[in-house]
């Protein structure tokens, strides 16, 4: 049984100061703290003067990673950025500029990872045009997909110049990840982490929805691979309540023509819910050949043993549990 995780987020160990080229003040960057001695090197990702999230070396070091793979019977890992890297708010000269040194680094890490580790490109979605020629070159050097943040500022899936990008990627049979950023209502939620337990959840929930009930799925090719990080986020649990409102409710269905749970074939999304039940409600909802493993690691709130969820649950047969651990990503990203 091979086991692929898709989902996983690398830094480069360092990188250009974009400060220094572009100015600003809220660019990414890595503060390397000193070895304590009490294990691997670690290092405070920082947004300009703030410290954003504590990482450690599993994140730029290949041998670190094959390590923890190995131990965990893991046998392929996809890595891509952290949307922190994404630069959409930025002119496109500089988010391409990001997109560049960022997928040649996600590269050289793969390089280093024994046939064992891939990436997927980033690009700068706020221009479909140079969005399109990033990908393209992402993938003719050696990228096996790309990954996109779930929105532009207020442009939702279903922008035209996202269905644009998505268009391309199916032509070109270029597999998408959409991860969630940028959480909405964060300012109502400063603490406990809640933009990532309430929000980001809902906004792959939004983004899902926004392609289905605006009837961008029925205009995008059924060759487009794409897969929403996290289960889809709230996705799962609330279709039910959206076919509801399709079935009741004339300005729902409005520009979608079939009740959105059949919209389910045209999408995947990874394991990353965190419990027995979840995972059985996802592969009900979705189906076994539409859900992939991922960890979300090596960051805190990822899987902390890469796999467990999805081997040790009770209910789903062997056969399930091959197609989630690593058939579907095969296929998928064509390994
Ligand atoms: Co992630």
């Amino acid at each position: 049984m091979k086991v692929i995780d898709i989902h996983s987020h690398f830094f480069p160990k360092t990188w250009p100061s974009l400060q220094d080229k572009f100015g600003g003040n809220d660019w990414p960057w890595l503060k390397h703290l000193p070895n304590d001695g009490t294990g691997l090197d670690k290092a405070m990702l920082m947004k300009g003067e703030q410290a954003f999230r504590p990482i450690y070396s599993a994140c730029w070091d290949a041998e670190v990673r094959l390590q923890q793979m190995e131990e965990q019977g893991v046998d392929q890992q996809l890595i891509s950025a952290t949307p922190i890297l994404f630069a959409y708010q930025k002119p496109v000269e500089q988010a391409l500029y990001c997109a560049q040194i960022f997928n040649d680094a996600a590269l050289d890490i793969c390089a280093q990872g024994q046939g064992r580790l891939f990436a997927m490109a980033q690009v700068p979605l706020q221009d479909p045009d140079a969005a399109c020629v990033e990908a393209s070159r992402a993938m003719a050097s050696g990228h096996v997909g790309v990954q996109i943040g779930n929105h532009v500022g207020n442009k939702n899936m279903d922008d035209e110049g996202i269905v644009t990008f998505l268009q391309h990627c199916a032509s070109e049979n270029i597999s998408v990840l959409v991860h969630p950023w940028d959480m909405l209502g964060g300012e109502r939620m400063p603490k406990y982490m809640l933009k990532w337990l309430v929000a980001m959840p809902a906004e792959t929930q939004l983004s899902i929805m926004s392609l289905i009930l605006s009837g961008a799925f029925e205009r995008i090719s059924k060759d487009l691979k794409i897969c929403f990080a996290h289960g889809g986020g709230s996705f799962a649990f609330q279709i039910g309540r959206v076919d509801n409102a399709w079935n009741h409710r004339d300005i729902v269905r409005e520009d979608c023509p079939n009740l959105p749970s059949s919209y389910t074939d045209r999408f995947f999304v990874d394991s990353a819910v965190f419990s027995d039940e979840s995972l059985q409600l996802l592969t009900n909802i979705m189906g076994n050949d539409r859900v992939m493993l991922g960890s979300d690691s090596p960051f805190p709130l990822g899987e902390q043993r890469v796999g467990t969820l999805v081997r040790e649950h009770q209910q789903l047969s062997t056969s399930s549990k091959s197609k989630i651990l690593g058939e579907n990503a095969m296929s998928f990203f064509g390994l």
